[in-house]
């Protein structure tokens, strides 16, 4: 069976480093036999989540934005990759509001549809300090745990600010490389 990887750069900038960093996984998963796409969450539209909990009564969304297209998406995947940058000591606002939707699968009749899926994490940084990016690890950790999805593994990416800056860190890269071929090896 081949793989479906599902990824999601919650990155504005395209051809930035988590746009790079992400396509690295995702060439390491097609090594393995997978398929892989790439949602830029720039290029969609998705609202916050207000709690209404439509999405747990057999109803759609009530957003109706395009969350209800990319839920099928995620369902349908064998493994997730997420990739944010470091805005402000968290994830994107983009990718925030991306993880809030995710109330979906907080009920029984959606559990089950994310329930053990493999899902990696990729975070660049302009700082040096590892500790940059603790509160936005721990928020996927915590969050991923709390849905029983599997994080399988974080790659984080200190010292990157400018747009391609990652292309320079060939150790990193590799590491993308192998964590992708790990994704689907699971
Ligand atoms: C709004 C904003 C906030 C940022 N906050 C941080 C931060 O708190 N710590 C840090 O190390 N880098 C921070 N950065 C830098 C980015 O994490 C860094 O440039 C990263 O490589 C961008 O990835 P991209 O090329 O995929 O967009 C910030 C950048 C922006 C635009």
């Amino acid at each position: 069976m081949r793989h479906n990887i599902l990824a999601v750069v919650g990155s504005p900038r395209k051809n930035g480093n988590t746009h790079i960093l992400v396509s690295k996984i995702l060439e390491g998963a097609g090594a393995e036999g997978a398929r892989g796409d790439i949602i830029f969450l720039a290029d969609v539209a998705i609202r916050e989540c207000d709690g209404c909990h439509a999405c747990w009564k057999g109803t759609e969304c009530s957003k109706n934005d395009d969350m209800n297209r990319l839920y099928p998406k995620i369902i349908a995947s064998d493994g997730i990759v997420f990739g944010t940058p470091v805005y402000w000591y968290g994830p994107t606002a983009l990718m925030k509001g991306f993880v809030d939707r995710f109330v979906y699968f907080n009920c029984p009749e959606h559990r089950v549809k994310i329930r053990g899926k493999p899902a990696v994490l990729a975070v660049p940084f302009e700082e040096e300090d590892p500790q940059t990016a603790a509160l936005l690890r721990a928020f996927f950790e915590k969050s991923l745990r709390y849905l029983e999805m599997n994080l399988i593994g974080t790659l984080l990416v200190p010292g990157v600010s400018e747009k391609g800056d990652i292309l320079e860190k060939a150790d990193r890269l590799k590491e993308a490389y192998d964590l992708g071929r790990r994704l689907v090896r699971l």
